[in-house]
């Protein structure tokens, strides 16, 4: 097998968010194709990079009081912090705000202009009178011009697919401020992908670059009327890449995004001595070059890495990618994320709770390589971890490394009735189940060996070998048969499972290393003391975790309910929650309280913990997101405004039976709102 070169990416996260469960799907997806292609022996390269530009992080700066430099350096650490904690092992992780990013970016340019792809139009955008900012296409909402569903972006709708531009839309309302947005004029630069249609279709039609649901949905959604011109310049204010030939405009950050990439690439070849021209070739020959580029995206931006970015690479002359993996979206519990239901979990509150490690396994065997969406049902995580993992995998050496500790493994591999020769045969179909990324075959491929394996221990039952110490040799025998199917079967889970191999290597004293090692036994060698390899999955972490999710997302709650500008990113802007009617409005009992005591609360970043007095003897316990503009000291005997009548809610700090009423841009600008002078607690507030 000749030795291949493969670049691999995983989509750029954005600066303004945290990573969590959801975004896991494409890194543990994308990390086990990698290690599986290193541990067959060829040359590939895992790169990512934070992508730090837009109109989002621009206003999270603002309203946080410091430069986005300062945001996207925070970020960059926490997205590389939460990676590792599940094992997923870049090559270079780089930023598109870098100087690599920006002179590609310029170069790419050049080749769009010397092309004739730009145009300059004057458009009518929306601007946001309150927010002083143009919007972003994700930051209007409206009514659908063709269909009339309400609530739908700026750019289409999740209805009836229609796509059309957000001063389309009926009654848009800005999602940063709720204003209606003005339209104003704007002078703006147009990539004219149309002149690339020809290409386009054959691309995404033929060579095998998609899968074959994604290039029909594109034949059938895109591809059959002219491409739209594509609105790739952004006027300031706009945290990005001035154009160099266009001052005071920007590029969008759906321009300089993808090509973060090549600079990923470029950054890791000038750090590692390699030529950037063989890992990512340009000009006449760069298609036939031998190497091949991998995206794995979500499905959600299939469109930018399926047309623009194609499009961008053909004009300038970059080879193509080789192939555009797309997944689908995570589910749990067989609906969206919630941040109510505590579901919204994010990656570093699943490591405090739980081993990485169970959800890499549990992803992998749920991604069959189409794009279809996955469902994390919780139950089914814990019997499918605790059934496969700890009860088939690990069950192998538990029961039987401790009693091969004195005598070793044996000189020479015993008869196993041909298990192990059986398992090595079928590793050639299980590398082709990872090739094409279908590991939920790979791994029930791998499960039935285990299957298997557990019959052999199970039948030759060593344990009551052990009881007689004439038949010493035949418990060596076989426990030399059980450590050797427990190694092979790590062998081939080693993509999935890289923890489990280190610490199996350990045991055997025999690091895993390539894939080849599923071929031949282990002989002769010393086995080390037993540590233990992988718990049970315990419930109580589970719904430990779950209710951090759900106390997080309160405290979040709070903190963006006195927000004034939302934090939302680009793409997934949070909208304005559903209109609420007069006579729910009605329902809320806003009342005059005392604060009559405050703390602090143990292991909460946000919270304070106020009693509050409503007259009387009527008192509350409300779990407050204000510690950041108030000392518990300054509240006592202070009168604020509370919502009385709220469904007192279970935090994992103890029950909330209110909330208080407070607004601003957060961090120290919160503000209480105060009743009138001479209010009484208890008093009713209209
Ligand atoms: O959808 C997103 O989260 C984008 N930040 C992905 C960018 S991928 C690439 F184009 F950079
Ligand atoms: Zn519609």
């Amino acid at each position: 097998m000749s030795q291949r070169q493969i670049l691999v990416t995983s989509a750029l996260p954005y600066a303004n968010g945290h990573i969590h469960i959801g975004h896991l799907v494409e890194y543990i997806q994308t990390d086990i194709f990698v290690r599986f292609q290193k541990l067959r022996g060829h040359n590939c390269r895992y790169f990512c990079a934070d992508d730090t530009h837009g109109t989002a992080i621009m206003i999270r700066a603002k309203a946080e009081g410091r430069s986005e430099e300062h945001l996207i350096a925070e970020m960059s650490g926490a997205h590389q912090r939460d990676f590792a904690a599940f094992g997923i092992e870049f090559d270079h992780y780089g930023s598109t705000n870098s100087a690599s990013n920006r002179a590609v970016c310029d170069s790419i340019w050049a080749s769009l202009r010397k092309q004739n792809l730009i145009v300059e139009r004057s458009v009518e955008r929306l601007f946001d009178p309150e927010a002083g900012t143009f919007l972003a296409d994700r930051f209007v909402k409206g009514t659908c011009p063709k269909c009339q569903s309400p609530e739908q972006y700026g750019d289409s709708c999740e209805k009836c697919n229609a796509t059309y531009a957000p001063t389309d839309l009926i009654d848009a309302r800005s999602t940063l401020s709720g204003a209606t947005p003005e339209p104003r004029m704007s002078q703006q630069l147009f990539v004219q992908i149309e002149q690339l249609h020809e290409f386009l279709t054959s691309w995404t039609q033929a060579g095998g670059h998609l899968q074959d649901e994604v290039a029909n949905y594109l034949k059938g959604h895109f591809l059959g009327e002219p491409l739209r011109d594509w609105d790739v310049s952004r006027p300031a204010p706009y945290f990005g890449f001035e154009i160099p030939d266009a001052p005071g405009n920007y590029w969008y950050v759906w321009f300089d995004a993808p090509i973060g990439y090549i600079a990923s690439c470029h950054d890791w070849c000038q750090a590692s001595g390699e030529d950037s021209a063989t890992w990512w070739p340009r000009g006449p020959e760069a298609e036939q070059a031998p190497c091949e580029i991998r995206h794995f995206i979500g499905k959600d931006i299939i469109y930018f890495h399926t047309l623009f970015w194609p499009a961008m690479l053909k004009a300038s002359g970059f080879k193509l990618p080789d192939q555009v993996h797309i997944h689908g979206f995570l589910t749990v519990d067989g609906e969206k994320m919630s941040k109510s239901r505590g579901t919204f979990v994010q990656a570093a509150t699943y490591a405090k709770h739980l081993d990485p490690s169970y959800l890499r396994y549990f992803y992998a065997s749920k991604l069959g390589g189409r794009v279809d969406d996955i469902d994390l049902n919780l139950d089914e995580f814990k019997a499918k971890v605790d059934s496969d993992l700890v009860g088939k995998v690990v069950n192998l050496a538990s029961r039987t490394a401790k009693m091969a500790k004195a005598s070793g493994l044996a000189a020479s591999y015993p008869d196993d009735g041909g298990l192990f020769a059986a398992a090595a045969a079928q590793a050639e179909t299980i590398a082709a189940a990872y090739e094409a990324t279908n590991y939920a075959e790979a791994m029930r491929r791998i499960m039935a060996l285990a299957d298997r394996a557990n019959e052999y221990v199970e039948t030759a039952a060593p344990w009551s070998l052990k009881k007689d110490p004439a038949r010493a040799d035949e418990l060596q025998a076989v426990c030399t048969v059980a450590l050797n199917l427990f190694r092979q079967l790590v062998v081939f889970l080693t993509p999935v499972l890289p923890r489990l191999a280190d610490q199996a290597g350990a045991l055997l004293g025999n690091p895993i290393t390539t894939w080849n090692q599923a071929q031949q036994p282990l002989i002769g060698t010393e086995v080390a003391a037993f540590k233990h390899l992988m718990q049970r999955v315990d419930e109580k972490k589970v719904q430990a975790m779950i209710d951090e999710s759900k106390d997080a997302a309160a405290e979040t709650a709070e903190a963006v309910d006195a927000n004034s500008a939302s934090t939302s990113p680009e793409l997934d802007a949070e909208p304005l929650a559903a209109e609420c009617s007069f006579d729910d409005f009605s329902k809320v009992d806003l009342r005059v309280a005392e604060i009559v005591s405050a703390e602090h609360v143990e292991g909460a970043d946000k919270l304070l913990c106020l009693k509050l007095s409503l007259g009387g003897s009527v008192t509350k316990q409300v779990f407050a997101g204000i510690k950041s503009a108030y000392a518990p000291e300054d509240l006592v005997g202070r009168h604020v405004v509370c919502v009385a009548n709220l469904a007192p809610r279970k935090m994992k700090f103890g029950m909330s039976e209110g909330m208080v009423i407070a607004a601003g841009p957060g961090k120290k600008d919160i503000f209480l709102l105060s009743p009138d002078a001479g209010a009484k607690p208890g008093q009713r507030v209209h």
